[in-house]
């Protein structure tokens, strides 16, 4: 592509963000470790990847015999239907494949899968996966992904971020495990928080603070640059509704007297009480950590409370973006508002939960 074309192209919106093998390592550990058993006779489709060089792929295939995987499954997506485009030149590993094809090569996307021993050489990794052009470009909503998507027992990717709510939706409606990043944000929004309020989504093992770190194609837009690589660090997370240990863990807590006494949190420490919404029928509670351990009322939280929750300790009954909230927890002054009022003044967004009964 000319550079002035390249140049324009790469104003569109960016879904080139490639996943650290370390980050999908840490991630996946804590589903083995909570259940040795978790992919075992398992079919995995990687859909929206980029087989040649994924990370996704490549832990997998290393890691096939160990997890007792039945078959690895990854796609991808056409250069030529990509929003950003990058300077793409295909790899020696295809060029060098007897099914080469030019046109293809830009206009189709790949498959490739795993399932045995293919070079004979008592083991099963990457030199094993078996390749083709897919018919189409390798879109997810496509109905030769939605046939991979229908073989598979387990779906994991880190999907564009242009299209997270459709990928969610897609994801959901084939009733599979799955494992996915998105950005953290996206827990409010309405394809999604009604999934975690039932317990059908949760946040994924990795910690929420410090996002993760990606490399990135758009070299306009980097934070930083490790052995040559361009890394953008964005403000993403794990999500799943496979369980993990950390899920279970309880939040430590203070009762609502200790809190006011010794909190670290200015805003909580030597005050006489927690505030209370103008709107809602609850107590703000701006930190996690300053949860009370007594109080038996509904509490509005930081979104990211959801990267400690424990179905065990809490029960979530609503958030305040998109009126996702029990009419029961509305007071009528304010009534119009689903932002939380302190005193006329706005809060944050908030997620409002309960402690469980015991
Ligand atoms: C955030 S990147 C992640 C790539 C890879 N899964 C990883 O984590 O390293 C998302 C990928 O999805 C591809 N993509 C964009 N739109 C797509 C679509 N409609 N269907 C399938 N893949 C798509 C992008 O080109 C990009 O390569």
């Amino acid at each position: 592509m000319a550079n002035t074309n390249l140049a324009s192209a790469r104003k569109a919106k960016n879904d080139e963000f490639y996943t650290q093998f370390e980050d999908i390592q840490k991630e996946v550990t804590a589903y083995i470790e909570y259940n040795p058993d978790v992919f075992k006779g398992k079919t995995i489709l990687l859909p929206c990847d980029d087989p040649e060089w994924s990370n996704f792929t490549k832990y997998f295939a290393q890691n096939f015999k160990r997890f007792g995987l039945k078959k690895l499954i990854s796609t991808s997506y056409a250069a030529d239907s990509k929003n950003f485009k990058t300077d793409y030149h295909p790899t020696l590993f295809e060029t060098a494949d007897p099914q080469y094809d030019e046109d293809k090569t830009t206009k189709n996307g790949k498959i490739f899968t795993l399932t045995r021993d293919k070079t004979g050489d008592g083991k099963i990794d990457v030199d094993d996966l078996e390749w083709s052009y897919l018919d189409g470009d390798g879109d997810f909503r496509s109905d030769e992904i939605k046939q991979l998507q229908d073989e598979a027992d387990i779906i994991i990717t880190n999907p564009p971020f242009s299209l997270f709510r459709e990928f969610l939706a897609w994801v959901v409606e084939s009733d599979k495990q799955f494992v996915m990043i998105g950005n953290k944000n996206a827990v409010t929004y309405k394809e999604a928080f009604p999934l975690i309020k039932e317990n059908k989504l949760w946040s994924g093992r990795t910690e929420w603070s410090g996002g993760l770190w990606f490399e990135t194609k758009n070299p306009d837009d980097v934070d930083k640059v490790i052995n040559g690589v361009n890394m953008k660090n964005v403000s993403s997370v794990w999500f799943t509704n496979i369980d993990h240990g950390r899920r279970h863990e309880h939040i430590p807590l203070m009762t609502m007297e200790d809190n006011l006494k010794y909190s670290k949190h200015k805003e909580v420490k030597d005050k006489e009480s927690y505030d209370r919404y103008d709107n809602y029928d609850a107590i703000e509670v701006p930190f996690t950590d300053a949860i009370p351990s007594d109080y038996n009322g509904v509490m509005g939280v930081p979104i990211s409370f959801l990267d400690k929750y424990s179905p065990e300790q809490f029960e979530i009954v609503g958030a305040s973006d998109n009126g996702a909230i029990d009419e029961k927890y509305k007071l009528p002054h304010f009534k119009k508002h689903n932002e939380p009022y302190i005193n006329g003044k706005k809060q944050y967004k908030r997620i409002f939960i309960k402690h469980k009964k015991k």
